[in-house]
């Protein structure tokens, strides 16, 4: 196990009937003004928007709104927000969606105090060293960004996918209400799936490992199997839901990093390309395909921890190959009615050249190997089809 400092100040709020008490956490910090920002409308259709409204209201505080926040959320509309956030002179943002819409809240809080242009902090021109209080209402469970300090933003002027990290863009409350996530179509409850089965993948095979966060992580994906299971056949059974919800947010809340290097993260590298070229691929369903291609592509290397993989999680027995192991995940996510090939996301064998051009402009990453452009074009072929 390497040494670790772990510290995450958010507050989770958590459960059925929780999204009402936003206006009494918000008057509780003192905040008098927020801007509210979300997405495409599905927050007005499950009444999510309107419960909001009625706390703020009764609470005093007031609200001016950005919405049109789009998967796989781009700059331009983080500079709209920006500006708006400046001209009402807000003390807050409070974001109510998905992962979209509070990444694109983490950029304004840290853009509101910046003079540059807010992807200097994506490509490490600028630390971030403010940012405006950020209240999240989470209506998708999947990407962790509830309660870490992860942005992932797409610069849409040069197709360019990726994060900033900072200690300041920790929401300071969260709230989860598994309810809110009954409306949620089958597709995205898969999609959220994988991503945080991803995230936890991702530390699983990292080269430094403890015992006691393998067991965590063994539970967190097993939870969201099984739950992904019963939701996709019952949308309202609310201990699933709230099982689901709770193992996405642990997925990358920092707990299963705890004692790794920092996680491998090639496979969050090579999808990240995929939905930038594409974003009408939903990032979940983007390493549905690439994830399973790097684990052919390393799986020398990590053939013992797959081993695991198969025998503690997926519930394979006796002899077990690495092989077969990468086969049932497979298979499972075309189960639940994901794409597990490129070809079937809609891309022609030409595209991956730029697909690896993408991905290359933050290459080599990855700490299980050091995935430099040869190797990117190469699991991109396995992922082909
Ligand atoms: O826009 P609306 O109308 O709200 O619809 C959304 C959107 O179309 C819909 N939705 C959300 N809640 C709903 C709902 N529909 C019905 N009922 C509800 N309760 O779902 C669609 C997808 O939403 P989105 O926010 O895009 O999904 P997700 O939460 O998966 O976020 C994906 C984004 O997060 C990034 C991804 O790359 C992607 O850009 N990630 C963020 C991370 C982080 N900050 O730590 C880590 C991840 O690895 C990931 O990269
Ligand atoms: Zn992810």
């Amino acid at each position: 196990m390497e040494n670790f400092v772990f510290h995450n100040p958010t507050k989770l709020v958590f459960g059925k009937g929780m999204v009402e008490k936003i206006g009494e956490y918000l008057k509780k910090d003192g905040i008098k003004k927020v801007l509210l920002l979300y997405g495409s409308g599905s927050i007005k259709k499950n009444g999510v928007y309107e419960k909001v409204l009625r706390s703020l209201i009764e609470n005093g505080i007031e609200k001016v709104e950005v919405s049109g926040i789009r998967p796989n959320p781009v700059l331009s509309k983080v500079h709209e927000a920006i500006s708006v956030a400046r001209e009402h002179h807000v003390e807050a943002i409070l974001a109510v969606g998905g992962g979209s819409v509070v990444d694109s809240a983490k950029a304004v809080a840290a853009g509101f105090y910046y003079e540059g242009d807010i992807w200097d902090a994506f490509i490490g021109k600028y630390n971030v060293k403010k940012a405006l209080p950020l209240y999240v209402i989470l209506t998708m469970s999947a990407t962790g960004t509830e309660m870490n300090g992860n942005g992932v933003v797409t610069n849409d002027k040069t197709q360019e996918k990726f994060y900033f990290s900072s200690k300041h863009v920790y929401p300071v409350v969260s709230i989860v209400d598994p309810t809110t996530q009954y409306s949620l179509p089958a597709n995205q409850v898969v999609y959220g799936a994988i991503d945080a089965i991803s995230h936890v993948m991702e530390y699983y095979f990292d080269v430094a490992r403890s015992d006691l966060i393998d067991r965590i992580d063994e539970g967190i994906i097993k939870t969201l199997i099984e739950t992904t299971e019963i939701i996709l056949k019952e949308p309202e059974d609310y201990e699933a839901r709230a099982n689901f919800c709770l193992a996405t947010t642990l997925a990358l809340n920092g707990l299963t990093g705890l004692g790794t290097t920092g996680g491998d993260w090639s496979s969050h590298e090579l999808e990240h390309a995929i939905s930038a070229l594409n974003p009408e691929v939903a990032h979940g369903a983007g390493l549905a395909v690439v994830f399973p291609a790097w684990m052919v592509y390393v799986k020398n290397k990590i053939s013992d921890k797959l081993v695991s993989f198969g025998k503690n999680i997926l519930g394979m027995n006796g002899e077990v190959s690495p092989e077969e192991v990468i086969r049932n995940l497979k298979s499972w996510y075309k189960k639940i009615g994901a794409p597990i090939t490129l070809k079937e996301l809609g891309f022609e064998k030409s595209d991956i050249d730029k697909l690896t051009a993408i991905a290359n402009k933050h290459a080599p990453f990855g700490t299980v190997i050091e995935v430099k452009e040869e190797d990117i074009k190469k699991i991109y072929e396995i992922a082909y089809e």
